[in-house]
């Protein structure tokens, strides 16, 4: 198959790239970097800057995933409309062109967020459920899942990922947790209380190339283990595998100086659960999450 990539480049994207090269597909990742693109995602793997750099070859399936990060610092004005023309505006230029394309692909996989729920506060949250709050990151993937959407109309199968947390060892939000953790200096988040859905970055590799090949998936799934915990007791499990106390919260006053409206993310949650990707058959290797942090982070 020839897989197209938008954000190829990033923590999931360069997994996904490994995974796919491995099983012997042809993969072209759209990038800001097109010349590094064979450095990061694999010597075989094309970088163009522009969609149309594909020229006439036929693309089977398209992964859409780029985005400014979203919790790497405060949302002043001039850094939501970057978090929003990254997703919202690229998206709609993949969209344009896919309405060019002779040939269409057969599937298209778009990025998204539990955030399309904003805090669902102690609301368990599956696929049917609508957003409990609206709040920026909230508003963001709906409108990035809307404009994905539009490709359902040019015939083409459009799944939506509504990731949580993705736990990996070579990136992410585990590993800028870990210096202070390892200093113990860790400990929840505000109260503590807020739900955290988070997926070991295998699974979410697994779980995406699940839903590329089935051919009756499409629609909003969340992309997050069955068994999501409190921020507290995410804390207390990330220090004990380190083998560090825990004690040192982040009073949510602080996190709301510090951070403004991006505090929001750290001190709500989504109590989501997977249910239409285990009932259409998937299933998670990683449930609990101490086995999810030791398998990431070794035995310490
Ligand atoms: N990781 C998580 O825990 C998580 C959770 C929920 C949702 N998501 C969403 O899933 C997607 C993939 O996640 P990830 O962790 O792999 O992301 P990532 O590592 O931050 O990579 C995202 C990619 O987006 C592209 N990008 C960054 N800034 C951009 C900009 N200003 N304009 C256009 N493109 C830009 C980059 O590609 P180039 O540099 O090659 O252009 C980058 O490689 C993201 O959109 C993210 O919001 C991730």
């Amino acid at each position: 198959m020839h897989i197209l990539l938008t954000g190829g480049t990033g923590l999931i994207g360069r997994r996904l790239c490994k995974h796919w090269l491995a099983q012997g597909h042809q993969l072209t990742v759209l990038s800001r970097k097109p010349d590094e693109v064979a450095r990061l995602c694999g010597a075989n793997v094309r970088g163009i800057a522009h969609f149309d750099d594909i020229g006439t070859q036929h693309v089977d399936a398209v992964v859409n995933l780029a985005g400014a990060p979203i919790a790497d610092r405060p949302w002043t004005r001039k850094r939501k409309i970057l978090l929003w023309d990254s997703r919202i505006t690229l998206t709609e230029q993949l969209v344009t062109w896919l309405e060019r394309r002779e040939q269409k692909p057969d599937v298209l996989i778009s990025g998204s967020a539990v955030g399309w729920y904003g805090d669902g506060g102690e609301r368990e949250l599956d696929e049917n459920a609508q957003p409990v709050s609206e709040d920026f990151a909230s508003r963001l993937c709906i409108a990035w899942e809307e404009t994905a959407q539009r490709a359902e109309t040019l015939g083409i199968r459009v799944v939506l990922v509504r990731t949580g947390l993705v736990l990996a060892d070579e990136g992410g939000m585990l590993q800028r947790l870990l210096p202070p953790f390892k200093m113990g200096m860790g400990g929840p988040i505000g109260n503590g209380r807020q739900w955290m859905p988070w997926v070991h970055i295998e699974d979410q590799i697994a779980l995406i190339d699940f839903l590329m090949s089935r051919d009756d998936g499409r629609g909003p799934y969340n992309a997050c283990a069955p068994s999501p915990v409190r921020n507290r007791d995410f804390a207390k499990t990330l220090a004990s595998v380190l083998h560090r106390p825990s004690f040192m919260p982040m009073p949510a006053v602080a996190l709301r100086v510090l951070l403004g409206e991006l505090s929001i993310l750290l001190l709500g949650g989504q109590r989501a659960r997977p249910d239409r990707l285990q009932e259409a058959g998937f299933t998670f290797r990683f449930t609990d999450l101490r086995a999810a942090l030791e398998n990431l982070l070794g035995r310490h």
